[in-house]
C-alpha cells in the first residue's frame, strides 16, 4: 500500500487547477444507463472510484472508455444483467446511483445493500422511499439484495427528507427514474448540491423535462425515451476547497484555475472569518473562476456546523479542522450530516493538535505548531486533512493508506509538488 511522505514547512506558491468533480462524475456515468445512444462526458477525473463505477457499468452491459484527457464515452450494448453485486457495491457506496437509472430504463434491479463505511452508516431508506413512491415493488431478498421492479413507473409527489436533511444521491436516483416514468414527479426537500443540478443538465440534454434542479422542490415530467448526448463535468468544489485550505495552512500564495467559487459560498464565509483571502482574478464564469489565495499569518478561530448545500459541506469538515488547529484561539466544529465523521481527530492529535470531542461537536484549541508524525488515513476527506496538517507541521509526516485519497483526488501529490510542497509517494 502507498503512503505520502511529507516534510512540512514549505509555503505553497504558484498556480494549479481544479479537476472535474468526482461526485458529479459518478452519477453522470450512471445516468448514461438511461440513454438509447452513446453519452460522452468531458473532464472526468482519473480516480479509483471512477474506475470502480466503470467496472460496475460494464457488468451492467454498458461499454466505458476513458481516455487520458478525461473524455469518457459510455454506451449501453446489453440490458441483460441488472444485478449490482455485493463485492462491487461494498467497495463504493456511490454504486447506489445505478439504482434509479436501471429502474427507470429496465424496470427491474437487483441491488446489494451497501452496508456501512468509515464515516458511518450509509442507509438507503430514502432512495427506496423514492422508488416506492414511483410505484416500484421494493423487497429485501436473501443475502442482502434489494429487488426493485415495476412494469411502468408512475410519477407522484414525494417528500425525500430524512433525519439529516436531504439526500444527494437519493435525489439523483429519483430524478433519473422519474425522467422515464409516466406523468409528473415532484420532489420536496430535494438536495440542492451542484452535482444534482449537473446531472439534471445532462438529463435535459438527453431530452428529459426537469425544472427546479438545485432547489428544494424539483419537478420532472416523464418522457418516453432519452437520447445520447455530450456534457462537460462541473469542477470539483471539494477539491477546490481542499486546495484553498492547503494554501492557507502553509501561509502560501496560490492561483487556482477552474475554481467553482459560486458553489463555495459557505466555505468562503468561514475562510474569510479565519483570515484567508480568496480574490477572484477572473470571474467571467463563477463555476470555473480563477482565484488568488493567501492567508494572514495569524488565523482566527471560528464556529462551523456542516449542513446540506448551500450550508458548509461535510466533505470539507476535516480540512477545516486541520486548518484551525493552528488558529489563535478555540474553534467549535459540529458535524450534522455524518455525526461519526471524526476519524481524523485522533490522528491530528498525534501531531500535537488539541481537540476535544463531545458527540457531534469538536472543540479545537489552537496551538502554535504541529509536529510531524506517522498517521493513518481513513475516509477520503479525513486523509486530505492529514495531508494538510503534514504540509504545515514541523518535521516529517507519513500518511499511510493513501488509497483513500486516490479515491477522490487526482494525483494530489503531483499538484502539491508543483506548488513547492515536499511530498512524495512511497510504498508503506
Ligand atoms: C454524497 O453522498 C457524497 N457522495 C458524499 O461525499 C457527501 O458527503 C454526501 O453526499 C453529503 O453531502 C457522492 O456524491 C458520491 P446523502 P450521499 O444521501 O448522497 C443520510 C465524499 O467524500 N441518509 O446526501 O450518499 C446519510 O446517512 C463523499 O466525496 C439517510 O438517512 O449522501 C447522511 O447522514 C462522502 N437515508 C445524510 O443522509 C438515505 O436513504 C446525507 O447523505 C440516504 C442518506
Amino acid at each position: 500500500m502507498d503512503a505520502f511522505l511529507i516534510h512540512g514547512g514549505k509555503r505553497l506558491k504558484g498556480a494549479t487547477q481544479v479537476s472535474g468533480s468526482k461526485n458529479a462524475s459518478l452519477p453522470l456515468m450512471a445516468a448514461a444507463l438511461l440513454a438509447d445512444g452513446p453519452v460522452v462526458l468531458h473532464d472526468v477525473p482519473h480516480l479509483s472510484d471512477i474506475q470502480n463505477m466503470a467496472r460496475l457499468l460494464r457488468e451492467l452491459g454498458c461499454e466505458v472508455e476513458h481516455d487520458e484527457n478525461g473524455t469518457m464515452r459510455l454506451e449501453v450494448v446489453d440490458e441483460g444483467n441488472s444485478h449490482a453485486r455485493y463485492d462491487v457495491v461494498r467497495t463504493m457506496r456511490a454504486s447506489v446511483c445505478v439504482l434509479g437509472p436501471l429502474l427507470g430504463k429496465r424496470g427491474n434491479v437487483l441491488f446489494s445493500m451497501p452496508g456501512g463505511c468509515a464515516i458511518g452508516d450509509r442507509p438507503i431508506d430514502l432512495h427506496l422511499r423514492g422508488m416506492a413512491g414511483l410505484g416500484a415493488d421494493v423487497e429485501l431478498e436473501e443475502n442482502g439484495n434489494i429487488h426493485t421492479k415495476a412494469k411502468r413507473l408512475r410519477g407522484s409527489k414525494m417528500f425525500l427528507g430524512g433525519p439529516f436533511g436531504s439526500t444527494v444521491l437519493g435525489t439523483i436516483n429519483v430524478m433519473c427514474a422519474a425522467a422515464l416514468a409516466e406523468g409528473t414527479t415532484v420532489i420536496e426537500q430535494a438536495a440542492c448540491e451542484p452535482e444534482v443540478a449537473d446531472v439534471a443538465d445532462l438529463l435535459i440534454k438527453m431530452g428529459a423535462h426537469i425544472s427546479g434542479a438545485g432547489t428544494p422542490r424539483m419537478t420532472i415530467d416523464g418522457v418516453k425515451s432519452l437520447s445520447g448526448t455530450e456534457h462537460r463535468v462541473i469542477a470539483d468544489r471539494i477539491e477546490a476547497g481542499t486546495l484553498i485550505m492547503a494554501t492557507a495552512i502553509t501561509n502560501g500564495d496560490v492561483k487556482i484555475e477552474n475554481c467553482p467559487i459560486d458553489a463555495l459560498a459557505a466555505a468562503m464565509d468561514r475562510l474569510a472569518a479565519i483570515g484567508v483571502s480568496v480574490d477572484t482574478v477572473n470571474g467571467a464564469n463563477p463555476m470555473r473562476a480563477t482565484v488568488s489565495v493567501s492567508s494572514a499569518r495569524r488565523l482566527e478561530p471560528v464556529m462551523v456546523t456542516t449542513q446540506p448545500h448551500p450550508g458548509f459541506p461535510t466533505d470539507l469538515q476535516a480540512q477545516l479542522m486541520a486548518l484551525v488547529t493552528l488558529a489563535d484561539g478555540n474553534s467549535i466544529i459540529t458535524e450534522k450530516i455524518f455525526p461519526e465523521r471524526f476519524l481524523h481527530v485522533a490522528e491530528l492529535s498525534r501531531m500535537g493538535a488539541k481537540l476535544y470531542r463531545q458527540g457531534p461537536t469538536v472543540m479545537v484549541s489552537g496551538v502554535k505548531r504541529l509536529i510531524g508524525a506517522p498517521v493513518m488515513a481513513s475516509d477520503l476527506r479525513a486523509s486530505a486533512g492529514l495531508v494538510m496538517a503534514g504540509l504545515a507541521a514541523k518535521g516529517a509526516t507519513k500518511v499511510n493508506r493513501v488509497y483513500h485519497l486516490d479515491r477522490g483526488y487526482e494525483q494530489l501529490e503531483l499538484k502539491l509538488q508543483k506548488l513547492g510542497a515536499d511530498i512524495e509517494r512511497v510504498s508503506e
